[in-house]
Parts: structure tokens; C-alpha cells; sequence
């Protein structure tokens, strides 16, 4: 057993009524966790298979115990998302092409790429989440909190359990493999590869969700990684979208800046997330859900302060 703790949280994500555009205040921050939900299952598969191949080549017990309990809760997040992705192709079909094209794209350098490139794939995404997803928590109110809160509620859980296991990718990486440079030089493929699955889910939602139900807003996630593409959809969301619904309007500067510095620090050869600058509001969820684990999935209404 490690400090992880693994939770089986019950969403509420089997009706038919789920909205595609779960957050119609701020329809690019929707857009953006929704292609989370449609990038996880695939990332996440991935991660399982990777760390369930190096846990037999870890020495130290302790390590090998936290690879165990950080694949375990990766799994749960990807079974949560695919219960929010069956909830979104109930009502837009097409949607499981898009899943299917996504999962492809991952089985294929789960079935190419060796095991160190693997991990270091990983750790240079994981690396970038605790720095990413504080912005995310400490502006809940603003970014979550009029959303649906089934959707608000799956993502408020998966964000606060990526900060718990912050440490957990790179320490496997140097368990097995620790090579620096070789890490480093995985982040160009990395972004090629995070390029190629933004593209996919961009066009896709565009391609399957009618515009009446928010599939235009798809425009909103750049059709890859590149600057063309990021300008275009930059220059679509002044059009679409009316001002104060950016994907971080309200969020001051300095958190936006300390979010890049934090992006480039976690790539660094020193860096260790352990130390990281956390966000209150994982201690603040992790402390409601001992208290009332029914919180998890409906986090605006159970256990939620009058
Ligand atoms: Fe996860
Ligand atoms: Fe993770």
C-alpha cells in the first residue's frame, strides 16, 4: 500500500440527457475538458500497460506498491471518462469514431514505441498537470462551478487525484529507466503526438455534434498544435464566442504566467513535483470526501457548505 488511495466514485453519466456543451458560460473551458475526456481513455490505457510492464523491474518495494495504486487510479479515470463518452455518443453517434480514432492512435505507440520512450511520454505529460490543473482548481468557482454539475463533478475528481499522484510517472521513469536527456528528447514527439489527437478531437466534434447542440464549438480546440492552426482558432473565437468567455477569462495574469513558468520548470533535470505549489482546493476535496464520499459526484449540492 502507498499514500495513493484509490476511489470508486459512482458519476452520475447514464441518462441521455448530458449536455455536449456542458458549460454554455464558457463554452472554450468545456471544449477543453471535453477533449480531456476524449483524450484520457486513450492516455490512460496506455499508462496502465506501460507501468504494469516496468512495476517488475523495480527494485524498491515502497516504489513498486506506488506504481501499483497510480495505475490503479489511472484505470479508474479512464473508466469514468468512458462512462462520460457513452454518455455523449447516446446522443451523438458518430462520437465513438472519434474515440475509436483516438484509442488507435495510442494502441499504436503502445504496440511501436519501447518501454523507456513510453514512460517518458508519460512522465512529460504527468510532469505538466500539477502546474496546468492548479490554475484549473483555484478558479473552480469561476471555471466549474456553473457548469453541469455531473460533468464539473467528474473532472473536479480526476484533476484532484492527478495532483495526489504528481510524482508517481517520473518516479517510474527513473526507477526503470532515469535517463535525463533521453526524457527531454521525447518532449518534441510528445507535442507532435498530443498534435495529432487535438486534430482528431477538434474535427470530430465538429464533424459528429450538430451546431444546434454545440458542435460548432469544436472550432474552438485548434486543429492540431500548430501556430496556423492555434491562430485559426483563436481568430474563430472572437467570432463565435462574446468576451468574458475565453477559455481563462477572470483568471488574473500572474496565474497564467506562473502556469507557463510552472509548464517549463516540470520538464526541468532537477524537478521534483513533491514540491510542488499545490492547489487548496485538493486538500479541501480530499478532506469533504472523508467526511462524505458522496460528495465526489455531486460536488455543488452533497456535502457542499450552505
Ligand atoms: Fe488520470
Ligand atoms: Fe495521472
Amino acid at each position: 500500500m502507498s499514500d495513493l488511495q484509490v476511489r470508486r466514485v459512482r458519476f452520475d453519466l447514464a441518462g441521455d440527457d448530458i449536455p455536449f456543451n456542458w458549460n454554455p458560460q464558457r463554452p472554450a473551458f468545456a471544449m477543453q475538458c471535453n477533449l480531456i475526456t476524449f483524450f484520457a481513455p486513450g492516455f490512460e490505457k496506455l499508462i496502465v500497460d506501460a507501468t504494469r510492464e516496468a512495476i517488475p523491474l523495480m527494485r524498491d518495494q515502497k516504489q513498486a506498491d506506488e506504481a501499483n495504486d497510480y495505475l490503479r487510479q489511472e484505470a479508474q479515470h479512464s473508466a469514468a471518462h468512458m462512462s462520460h463518452v457513452r454518455a455523449l455518443v447516446r446522443r451523438w453517434p458518430g462520437l465513438q469514431e472519434t474515440m475509436d480514432e483516438v484509442i488507435a492512435s495510442y494502441d499504436r505507440l503502445t504496440a511501436t514505441k519501447p518501454l523507456a520512450w513510453r514512460l517518458a511520454y508519460t512522465a512529460v505529460i504527468e510532469n505538466t498537470f500539477t502546474p496546468y490543473f492548479k490554475v484549473f482548481l483555484d478558479h473552480e468557482d469561476k471555471l466549474f462551478a456553473l457548469g453541469d454539475e455531473r460533468v464539473a463533478s467528474l473532472f473536479l475528481w480526476h484533476f484532484v487525484e492527478e495532483i495526489e499522484h504528481r510524482s508517481s510517472a517520473l518516479m517510474v521513469y527513473d526507477a526503470v529507466h532515469g535517463d535525463f536527456l533521453y526524457r527531454v528528447k521525447t518532449i518534441g514527439a510528445v507535442v507532435k503526438h498530443l498534435g495529432e489527437v487535438l486534430s482528431i478531437v477538434s474535427r470530430g466534434f465538429q464533424k459528429h455534434v450538430p451546431a444546434d447542440d454545440g458542435g460548432g464549438y469544436g472550432q474552438l480546440l485548434p486543429d492540431g498544435l500548430r501556430v496556423r492552426s492555434m491562430l485559426a482558432a483563436s481568430r474563430t473565437a472572437r467570432r463565435i464566442t462574446r468576451p468574458g468567455q475565453g477559455t481563462y477569462a477572470g483568471v488574473p495574469k500572474r496565474d497564467m504566467i506562473a502556469m507557463l513558468s510552472g509548464l517549463v520548470r516540470s520538464q526541468g533535470p532537477s524537478h521534483d513535483p513533491a514540491f510542488e505549489n499545490l492547489p487548496p482546493f485538493a486538500a479541501r476535496w480530499f478532506e469533504r470526501y472523508e467526511q462524505e464520499p458522496k460528495s465526489a459526484a455531486r460536488w455543488y449540492s452533497v456535502g457542499a457548505p450552505i
